[in-house]
């Protein structure tokens, strides 16, 4: 790619290389997000996406405006599947494609439990995965792990029919956690992309999406400074030695709010933007 001619895509894959870099420097064998990184990871994530009113979640009220019973939807990068199980009993069918076979197994497990049916998984990459064309393709929280934005994001306006929506944090948790991470690193973190870069890359490509700003109430809760050293020493790429534990638990024991059974991080909610748009743009040679 030339940064010439598309700048706004060059700088993204930079804020993302970046970081991957970074974390692969502080906590090796992790950088490449890979499916094998979120299969080690797919039962906490799926306890710590249970903590979140899905019911709740603006993005899931957002696909649900735009689709009725005879639906389709494609859930790139759809994890252990909230958003795809969450709108299935609405539409038609859900494709939910991810490359992580941990992540599609509590999402397949789930559904089984709940009765849903209508829900298919791809195991892969988007950018390797071969699926019908479906009516909504959307991806929540993936774009800012994935270098190449042009081909993601130009493979989802090719595989919509109707609308495309993304997902992504519109403030970075770095800020708040800023002090515990300098005081471990000595430096701020190396920053990721933004929606806002997002957008710059969307420009480029000739969509012109609708973008709104809402706001994740945070309802994630630690039972014990214990539970949240765990928590904080994976997104600080800490290691797990009795030092750095003894360390950040008496950090945590001041920094966190609430009581003991209900510790929460000072952060009461998350900002969030839903980038939407319909398919069919000018998006130049990444369109298939
Ligand atoms: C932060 S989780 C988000 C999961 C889900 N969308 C949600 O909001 O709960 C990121 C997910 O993206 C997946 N992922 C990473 N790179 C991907 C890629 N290139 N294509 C598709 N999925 C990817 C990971 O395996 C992981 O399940």
């Amino acid at each position: 790619m030339s940064s010439d001619d598309n700048p706004a895509a060059a700088r993204w894959h930079r804020l993302v290389t970046d970081r991957l870099d970074e974390v692969e420097r502080l906590s090796p064998g992790r950088g490449s997000f890979s499916g094998a990184f979120w299969d080690r990871r797919a039962d906490r994530y799926a306890a710590h996406v249970k903590t979140t009113d899905i019911e709740d979640d603006p993005f899931l009220r957002a696909l649900r405006r735009l689709s009725d019973r005879g639906t389709t939807a494609i859930d790139v990068g759809a994890g252990t599947g909230r958003f795809a199980l969450g709108l299935a009993g609405g539409v038609g069918h859900v494709t939910a494609v991810d490359p992580s076979a941990g992540m599609l197994a509590i999402l397949g497990r789930d559904a089984e439990q709940a009765g849903v049916t209508n829900v298919t998984t791809v195991q892969g990459t988007w950018e390797q995965a071969v699926t019908q064309v479906a009516d909504v393709v959307f991806s929540a929280f993936v774009l800012t792990l994935v270098p190449d934005a042009r081909r993601f994001v130009g493979k989802l306006d090719a595989a919509a029919r109707d609308h495309v929506l993304l997902y992504l944090g519109a403030y970075s948790a770095d800020a708040v956690l800023d002090p515990l991470w300098r005081h471990f690193h000595g430096a701020p973190r190396t920053p990721g992309p933004s929606y806002l870069d997002a957008l710059a890359v969307l420009h480029e490509l000739g969509i012109a999406p609708q973008v709104k700003v809402v706001e994740i109430v945070n309802r994630r809760r630690f039972a014990t400074v214990e539970e949240a050293v765990e928590r904080y020493r994976d997104w600080l790429l800490l290691p797990d030695t009795p030092g750095v534990n003894d360390e950040l638990a008496a950090l945590l024991a001041t920094w966190l709010l609430g009581r003991r059974g209900a510790l929460r991080s000072p952060l009461r909610a998350q900002p969030a933007a839903i980038v939407r748009w319909r398919p069919g743009a000018d998006v130049g040679s990444t369109r298939a």
